[in-house]
């Protein structure tokens, strides 16, 4: 093995620098050469290259977003450029492409796989932490942080005039950041698409929270994490209905792309660190078309058509606790 690229694709995540520099480093180590594509696939697709020496990663481990840049690819939903992007690999005389994204990019990598014997592995980068085959993804821990810090922030301001807040927290379609940032913000009430909460029964807890809670020991602030995409018209409808239903003032606070940005934290480094290094050294040992993960702080290889089977569980012990002790 001589030659590998690397691309970054999808919604970017603090730690895919850190990434970055791990593969090209260990890829050094076994003196492999390491070319970027720029901006996710289309960098692939228009053959958009960069040629990655060691210095051009050194010290890059901190920095949020990506070196690389990335983006969302429809093009390659078609398999016109998809042959386009097989040619790009071929042209660059590659003999390993390593992909750091999330679900949607390792289904683009299994598609192409199809097509190439040029082995392709995924390492796991995405805030969302909803990939099989890795405890955590790359990302996940940075934004669950900024996220928390600007919770904390938002509660100074709710206990000051008493309301009522739904802050929004990213998540795609996993509730993974809003159970882990609502219970570190002890927030009053946690909403994800895994709960399956009505808006009525939204409506009944506040209530009832306030009648044994709120009335009895003096008038405080109410805090709701709901992840994105729980409920089709967002926050915003959801914070007018509770001030319609309970008659105290609900704000919105949706906390958007904020939280894809910023230094990575350490864990989400060591984490990259690890992944980057066991992506290129599985390449070497002969692996293709599978992710490099950790699952119970073991280093595990899975298919990348099984990264995306939604079969991850938020973890039952903190969910237990959150329904049944943490809310009442
Ligand atoms: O997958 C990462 C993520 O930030 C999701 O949490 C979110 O739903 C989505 O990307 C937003 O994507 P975009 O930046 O393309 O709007």
């Amino acid at each position: 093995m001589k030659k590998i690229g690397i691309l970054t694709s999808g919604g970017d995540a603090p730690g895919m620098n850190a990434a970055i520099h791990s593969i090209v480093t260990t890829a050094s180590v076994h003196n492999i050469e390491c070319i970027g594509f720029e901006r996710g696939y289309n960098g692939l697709i228009d053959n958009a290259t960069c040629a990655l020496p060691l210095a051009k990663v050194k010290h890059i481990s901190h920095l949020g977003g990506t070196i690389l840049k990335s983006a969302r690819c429809p093009k390659m939903l078609e398999d016109r450029y998809r042959q386009q992007a097989i040619t790009s690999l071929n042209s660059n005389s590659l003999d390993g492409l390593i992909v750091i994204g999330g679900d949607g990019s390792f289904q683009g990598a299994h598609l192409l796989s199809l097509l190439t014997d040029i082995p392709i592995i995924g390492v796991p980068g995405t805030i969302d932490n909803d990939i099989d085959g890795s405890d955590f993804t790359i990302g996940f821990d940075t934004a669950a942080n900024t996220a928390l810090d600007a919770i904390d922030k938002v509660r100074d301001t709710a206990d000051a005039f008493e309301r009522i807040f739904i802050v929004e927290v990213m998540g795609r379609h996993s509730g993974q950041l809003a159970v882990n940032i609502g219970v570190a913000a002890e927030a009053e009430q946690i909403l994800c698409p895994e709960m399956n909460i009505e808006p009525h029964q939204i409506v009944q807890t506040v209530t009832a929270h306030i009648n044994a809670y709120l009335k009895v020991n003096g008038h405080a602030s109410y805090i709701i994490v709901a992840a994105e995409k729980t409920y089709p018209d967002g926050a915003s409808a959801l914070a007018e209905m509770l001030t319609k239903q309970i008659g105290i003032d609900c704000r919105a606070c949706v906390l958007g792309h904020l939280q894809r940005g910023g230094m990575a934290s350490c864990a989400d480094r060591t984490l990259a660190t690890k992944l980057g290094a066991f992506a290129v050294d599985s390449l070497v040992n002969g692996a293709k078309s599978v992710m490099s993960g950790e699952v119970n702080n073991q280093l595990v290889l899975t298919k990348l058509v099984d990264t995306g089977l939604g079969k991850k569980k938020i973890d039952p012990y903190l969910l237990d606790l959150y329904k049944n002790k943490l809310s009442l």
